[in-house]
């Protein structure tokens, strides 16, 4: 517009018309471009934008590939040299290739065995020790019993502790946003199968008297929801595991209940009794003795400890 104004020469009239349309044509023209743009570019990333953080939980752990590699070396190298010939390299992808460019909410018990074939491991008998919603003093225990093993001193159990990780549908990304929720999202996430998978194997494969670190503060002592209470307790094979030993962890403040007779114990005891398994469960009345005489076993105050 402001062109045809200033232009010198009279009776350019046509000129000016003509050009008009061309403007009217160049700003449709731009604006169907910019809708063009609009719906082949932005919106199929925003998209994926809204997508990728689409889930209710926490997203892969900073540094997860990382992480994973260098927990493998330490294992492999320094904690369990006796598993040197486990080739690290082949671990990372045989645990990318479980979950990577798959709907996170689509992952199978299948998709880890690649894994769980690399990361081998036997545990001796009677050196088992599972828990449940005790994680910390369970793991406090076997670092000075180290001949006892939870999961999470297994190599798998090891590599994955306290870390998240989730992938996409056909990219070859993690999404470090969000990953799917147990409760909120789907329980076939990455994450959950993993575990699920891992305990089945580890508790499948023990033997001899095993034993289950339970928490004594919880209204269920023996929760059935639980990763022990829903697999690792059917996962016990019969004709390698004699006893099932429970010991139900006190808070330590004098508490002298006898838990054992707990109605969850009872329910535990029942279910165990039932497969063929003998069941026997203790009260640890002091934790913090407990672990004392754990590293202290000679100590006169301990003969009634353990
Ligand atoms: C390697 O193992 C040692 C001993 O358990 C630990 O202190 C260290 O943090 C581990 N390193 C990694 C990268 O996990
Ligand atoms: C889930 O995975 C199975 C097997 O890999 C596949 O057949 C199925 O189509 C997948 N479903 C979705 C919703 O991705
Ligand atoms: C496991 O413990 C039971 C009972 O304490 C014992 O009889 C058995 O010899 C132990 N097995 C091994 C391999 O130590
Ligand atoms: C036992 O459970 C209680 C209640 O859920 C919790 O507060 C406590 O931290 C747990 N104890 C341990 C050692 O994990
Ligand atoms: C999760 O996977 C298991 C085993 O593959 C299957 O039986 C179950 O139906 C799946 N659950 C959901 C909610 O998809
Ligand atoms: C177990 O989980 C189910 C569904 O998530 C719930 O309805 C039930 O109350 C839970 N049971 C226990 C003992 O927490
Ligand atoms: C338990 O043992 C009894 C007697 O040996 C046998 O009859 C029964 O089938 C066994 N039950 C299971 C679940 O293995």
């Amino acid at each position: 517009m402001a062109n045809c104004e200033f232009r010198p020469v009279s009776g350019d009239k046509p000129c000016c018309r003509l050009s008009r349309k061309a403007q009217l044509c160049l700003g449709v023209g731009l604006l169907v471009l910019t809708l063009v743009v609009v719906v082949a570019v932005v919106v199929p990333r925003w998209h994926q934008e809204s997508q990728r953080s689409q889930w209710g939980g926490r997203g892969t752990t900073h540094r997860f590939p990382e992480i994973v590699q260098e927990r493998c070396v330490n294992y492999t190298q320094t904690l369990h040299p006796e598993m040197r010939y486990v080739d690290c390299q082949n671990v990372w992808d045989a645990f990318k290739g479980a979950f990577i460019s798959k709907h996170p909410c689509n992952i199978t018990e299948e998709d880890y065995q690649p894994l769980l074939k690399l990361g081998k491991q036997t545990v001796p008998c009677n050196k088992t020790l599972l828990w449940s919603r005790i994680k910390d003093l369970a793991h406090q225990y076997t670092r000075v019993h180290r001949d006892m093993f939870t999961l999470e001193d297994t190599l798998l159990g090891y590599l994955a502790d306290d870390l998240t990780w989730c992938g996409e549908f056909q990219t070859s990304e993690l999404n470090y946003r969000s990953c799917p929720d147990w409760r909120k999202d789907c329980s076939n996430n990455s994450v959950s199968v993993f575990w699920k998978t891992v305990s089945r194997r580890f508790a499948e494969t023990a033997c001899g008297v095993v034993h289950v670190m339970l928490n004594g503060s919880r209204s269920k002592i023996f929760d059935k929801n639980s990763t022990f209470g829903s697999v690792e307790v059917y996962s016990l094979q019969p004709e390698k595991v004699h006893t099932l030993e429970a010991w139900v962890m006190h808070d330590g403040r004098g508490d002298s209940r006898d838990l054992c007779q707990d109605p969850s114990i009872k329910e535990l005891e029942l279910i165990i009794s039932k497969r063929n398994i003998t069941f026997f469960c203790k009260n640890i009345y002091r934790p913090a003795k407990f672990l004392q005489c754990v590293k202290n076993p000679e100590d006169s105050s301990c003969i009634s400890e353990i």
